[in-house]
């Protein structure tokens, strides 16, 4: 049987706090879209960080969010189109753009984007 986990989503925009639970090999955001909850997102497949939150406790698994620097998954943003609970977890929905800005705010101003994508420092 597979595992579920409690998930507490608090969508900044709205000001709605959400509680669910989701099984560990369901995508978060899919299963919250199933309880009716909407959340933002665009391209559902980890590309464009228009569903990134601010992970506040607990473990998530995100191996295709190829849209995030490694250094903002240890800063503790997640893409919940291509996340995986691994416990119960507590997120918040980003600022506008947050995560974009901070990806790629710094590599325009710095003119180091090459075909489009930031140099990984990584
Ligand atoms: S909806 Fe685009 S990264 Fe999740």
């Amino acid at each position: 049987m597979v595992q579920t986990h409690k998930i507490k989503i608090h969508n900044r925009q709205t000001g709605e706090f959400h509680t669910l639970e989701v099984p560990e090999d369901r995508y978060i955001l899919h299963t919250s879209e199933n309880h009716g909850i909407e959340l933002p997102f665009s391209c559902r497949n980890g590309a464009c960080t228009a569903c990134a939150v601010r992970v506040l406790s607990g473990e998530i698994y995100q191996p295709e969010a190829v849209g995030l620097s490694p250094d903002l998954r240890r800063q503790g943003y997640a893409l919940l189109c291509v996340s995986y609970a691994r416990s119960d977890l507590e997120v918040e929905t980003q600022d506008e753009d947050e995560v974009y800005e901070l990806q790629f705010g710094q590599y325009f101003a710095r003119g180091r984007v090459r075909a489009g994508l930031p140099l990984d420092e990584d």
